[in-house]
């Protein structure tokens, strides 16, 4: 039995103070579910990573993610922020190879097989993303792209490493579009993608592996996407700007 995760993506998003105010209203919304049963994860931009690693928890409410990180341990890469610095701020998680970085930064496989690699390096986890585009999927060319994408990213890794990953799918075309991806098309990839994990890796990880929709996922939708047998939780953008919607989500997950 796999627990449920709700990672939020805040994206670019939040003046500082608008930041402070959705953790305050998120730590009061989660501390009111006693029983949470999902594992939550925020992924705020980098410069407001230590205002969710700060706390010091009874109960941990929530783990931390980055949206991105350097493919290089340190050294000369101004402006990058390398998985060790993350880590040394309790960051444990890492968004790798989203559509926006494949697409507005030319993010390629094998930089990303990279950032992969750095982050397992330090004991962290890559929420790694992989998804067709509309005309990829009209094409009837979806279950290929996406095969590459799980194929060149991850499967140069060991098993134990790759025990370490989640993988998100997020069809680019039903990401900000209010159009999400049916239960079945959620379903269909889903079962594709931990096929090819267990003729890679065996029952075993296959069985393990977290696998996140996103893609308009929200309050009103997550239950029926969620409930796919393949499917582990969501990968959420704009709703989980909205304290009330993303733990409407968790608690959706929570009760799965
Ligand atoms: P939306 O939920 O805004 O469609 O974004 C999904 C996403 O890209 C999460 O990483």
């Amino acid at each position: 039995m796999r627990n449920k995760i709700v990672a939020g993506n805040w994206k670019m998003n939040l003046s500082f103070n608008e930041a402070q105010e959705l953790v305050d209203e998120l730590l009061d919304r989660l501390e009111e579910q006693e029983d949470l049963k999902c594992e939550v994860i925020l992924c705020p931009p980098f410069p407001y990573l230590e205002l969710l690693t700060d706390f010091e928890f009874d109960v941990q409410l929530y783990n931390v993610g980055a949206q991105n990180c350097a493919a290089y341990e340190k050294g000369a890469y101004t402006g990058e922020v390398s998985p060790s610095m993350l880590k040394s701020l309790d960051v444990d998680y890492c968004i790798v190879g989203h559509s926006e970085r494949r697409k507005y930064f030319n993010e390629t496989d094998a930089m990303l097989a990279e950032k992969v690699n750095r982050l397992v390096e330090n004991e962290m986890s890559p929420i790694f993303c992989v998804g067709e585009l509309l005309e990829e999927r009209e094409s009837n060319r979806h279950l290929e792209v996406v095969r590459q994408q799980v194929e060149q990213g991850l499967f140069h890794l060991n098993a134990e490493a790759f025990g370490k990953v989640l993988i998100a799918y997020e069809p680019v075309w039903a990401i900000g579009t209010g159009k999400t991806a049916t239960p079945d098309q959620a379903q269909e990839m889903h079962a594709f993608i931990r096929d090819l994990v267990r003729k890679k890796y065996g029952d075993k990880v296959a069985d393990k592996i977290r696998i996140l929709y996103g893609g308009s996922c929200n309050a009103g939708n997550a239950t029926a996407v969620f409930s796919q047998p393949d499917v582990d939780g969501g990968l959420i953008g704009g709703a989980s700007l909205k304290a009330e919607d993303f733990v409407s989500i968790c608690i959706q997950a929570s009760q799965l």
